[in-house]
């Protein structure tokens, strides 16, 4: 079975043409906007957005509880564990059945094949909230974020040092749509999945993979890193030494442009990938994209609910 055309799921930046991403950050950019004018909007009065997490969230189940709530629609908060899923059911039958209860689902996972057969599945829009593989919600408010501080992204240089992980995944689809290049800097053994790379390239992204952090940021525009453990990879955690020469820190900070930016899309772990000096110092902008979240989602949702209507 394949994905039903008709719908507009959010799975990947990769799935999306560069014309529907950009329109969705207009739109985005326009939401928060007009919110921070005091409009008051409720598009989606009647409708239901049900949450599915698998794994622990902060940011992702408060940004969508409240932004669908500002849009005048409602949410059901659902763990996997406290549903039959957990229960062996399959995840094609339980997207048939939710189908027919909300109109739109989110879902954080694990696996990716998980959140492709749900979408496969349902009849509703289904949006990605993260899984093992990507997080493209997290990087459309990185990209939001970063056009409202340094204006457009196309032709800067990023750099991602530590871990080669989901979130830096979808920074790699995203350096292809968007037209940036990205330096990945990651101790051997860590480098984020080839399928990746080799995607980016074929769409035209510049990214070059190094293990010296240094080379990485030199001269960058903006610093992205991540955790060393994400969740459910514990069990294959590495050594502090292994990423200790990959931490964020005033000497590794200094070899960027003096105005770049640091991005990080939290949870942090002070001391390892960042120290305090930078998340809490003047490049960070962390906390400005943990609330493009919000209105970075709040358009996702729009664009598969209603086809990204026009915000004006
Ligand atoms: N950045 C992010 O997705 O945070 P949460 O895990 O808190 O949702
Ligand atoms: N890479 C992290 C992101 C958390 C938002 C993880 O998957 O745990």
């Amino acid at each position: 079975m394949t994905i039903k055309q008709d719908l507009r799921h959010f799975t990947d930046i990769s799935a999306l043409s560069p014309g529907v991403l950009r329109s969705i950050l207009d739109d985005a950019r326009a939401r928060k906007n007009r919110l921070k004018a005091g409009n008051i909007e409720k598009p989606f009065a009647g409708k239901v957005l049900a949450m599915i997490f698998d794994k622990p969230s902060t940011r992702t189940r408060v940004s969508f509880d409240v932004g669908m709530r500002q849009l005048g629609g409602e949410t059901i908060m659902l763990t996997g564990s406290e549903m039959q899923l957990g229960r062996s059911e399959t995840i094609a039958d339980t997207a048939k059945v939710l189908s027919r209860y909300v109109d739109i689902i989110m879902m954080r996972t694990t696996t990716h094949d998980r959140l492709i057969e749900m979408a496969e599945n349902a009849t509703v829009p289904v949006i990605n909230a993260l899984t093992d593989d990507t997080h493209p919600c997290q990087i459309m408010a990185d990209i939001m974020t970063f056009e409202e501080h340094r204006g457009p992204v196309k032709g800067k240089t990023f750099a991602w040092t530590g871990d080669g992980n989901n979130v830096l995944h979808s920074l790699v689809e995203a350096a292809a749509r968007f037209d940036f290049n990205l330096n990945i800097a990651t101790p051997e053994g860590s480098e984020p999945e080839s399928k990746y790379l080799a995607w980016a390239r074929s769409a035209g992204g510049n990214v070059k993979l190094t293990t010296d952090p240094i080379a990485a940021v030199e001269g960058v525009d903006c610093i992205v890193t991540d955790t060393w453990v994400s969740m459910g990879q514990e069990g294959r955690a590495r050594g502090h030494n292994v990423f200790m020469p990959y931490q964020v820190n005033d000497a590794l900070i200094r070899h960027a442009h003096p105005d770049a930016l640091f991005m990080h899309c939290l949870p942090a772990h002070r001391g390892e990938e960042v120290t305090d000096s930078v998340i809490d110092g003047p490049h960070s902008v962390v906390f400005d994209e943990a609330e493009n979240r919000l209105h970075a989602q709040k358009a996702i949702l729009a664009w598969c609910l209603e086809g990204g209507r026009p915000s004006v």
